[in-house]
């Protein structure tokens, strides 16, 4: 009796352990950031889908073997103090609260996509900017076997490279007091800034054949080679796994992700990280410290001096 319990026990335990993929969000970023999670219209539901992930922080969730779905992560986000209601400034999933309860993220937002244990068993994962981007997301299949089981993503900050008429920048009372006023904190599509079919893939331009690359989807292309950059992006920017399980790490460290990939094979042409953008992004990065440097000395300098002028003046 005993023995036929545990039998049908350790039965049950490994096949619901055969069933499941464990995802582990990582929250590299400076900011708290607020995971939602959007599940397909066929897929199992999750036991969560949003969250709030401090700084530093990992949670690791058990998601069902044929779970299909997004997910991202919301950034600057509060609750309003007379409406109570929960928003964000980007990837904000309306629900007005941090559970998104089935719904997705309003764009631009990064979005991790998966569809676990689909053709040939296969799980199908991508890393998409079709929707715009808000943060770095890297995506890594550990313990997989077959398919390539490439990590994916987005490792630059596009959020200062990003172009003036796709960009989105934080305004009073929304993320300014937490990022300053004016901190670009997203980039649109060109889809979403324009609502131009041609960069839609819409109405005339609705197949492979004749929706092409814009200059907008080659700029997201060129800095994150691997991810999605328009609709039909596919032969680049999808990626396959068996039985994995998986890391998505929010803004991940670009210099040291070789590290944490290991020896991992680079499948395709396309590297996960262009070099040059990198470079380029990291000096303007430090010549626009440089500048804010230099202008906070020269405000405190003028203090200074104004102080001087006020006491004499005073005196
Ligand atoms: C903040 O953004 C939301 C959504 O974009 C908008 O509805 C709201 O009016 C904004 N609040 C302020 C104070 O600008
Ligand atoms: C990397 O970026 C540079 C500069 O924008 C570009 O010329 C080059 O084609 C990019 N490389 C890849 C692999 O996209």
């Amino acid at each position: 009796m005993d023995r036929i319990f545990i039998f049908v026990f350790t039965l049950s335990l490994f096949s619901a352990e055969s069933q499941a993929a464990s995802f582990r969000l990582v929250n590299k970023c400076r900011h708290t950031v607020w995971p939602g999670l959007l599940s397909g219209a066929t897929s199992p539901p999750l036991p969560t889908t949003g969250f709030t992930l401090p700084s530093g922080k990992s949670r690791t969730l058990i998601f069902p073997k044929s779970w299909s779905g997004r997910i991202w992560a919301r950034t600057l986000c509060s609750v309003d103090p007379t409406a109570r209601k929960f928003s964000c400034l980007t990837g904000d999933c309306g629900s007005g609260k941090v559970e998104c309860a089935g719904t997705g993220a309003i764009p631009p937002a990064t979005l991790a996509e998966f569809t676990l244990n689909g053709a040939g068993g296969l799980d199908f994962y991508d890393v998409s900017l079709v929707d715009g981007y808000n943060l770095p997301v890297l995506v890594v299949a550990r313990g997989g076997h077959g398919g390539d089981c490439s990590p994916t993503g987005c490792l630059i900050d596009l959020n200062v490279a990003c172009p003036r008429e796709l960009s989105v920048a934080a305004e009073r009372g929304n993320g300014s007091d937490v990022v300053g006023f004016g901190t670009a904190v997203a980039c649109k599509s060109a889809c979403e800034a324009f609502g131009d079919p041609q960069f839609c893939c819409s109405e005339g331009y609705s197949t492979p054949d004749t929706c092409h690359p814009s200059v907008y989807s080659v700029f997201f292309k060129e800095a994150c080679p691997r991810a999605y950059s328009y609709a039909y992006d596919d032969k680049t920017s999808t990626f396959t796994c068996a039985s994995a399980d998986y890391i998505i790490i929010f803004c991940p460290p670009p210099y040291t992700s070789n590290k944490l990939l290991g020896a991992r094979r680079m499948a395709g042409e396309l590297p996960l990280v262009n070099r040059t953008m990198m470079y380029l992004h990291s000096r303007i990065g430090r010549a626009s410290r440089a500048a804010g440097l230099a202008i906070s000395r020269l405000l405190a300098a003028g203090f200074v001096i104004f102080s001087i002028v006020f006491l004499r003046i005073g005196i």
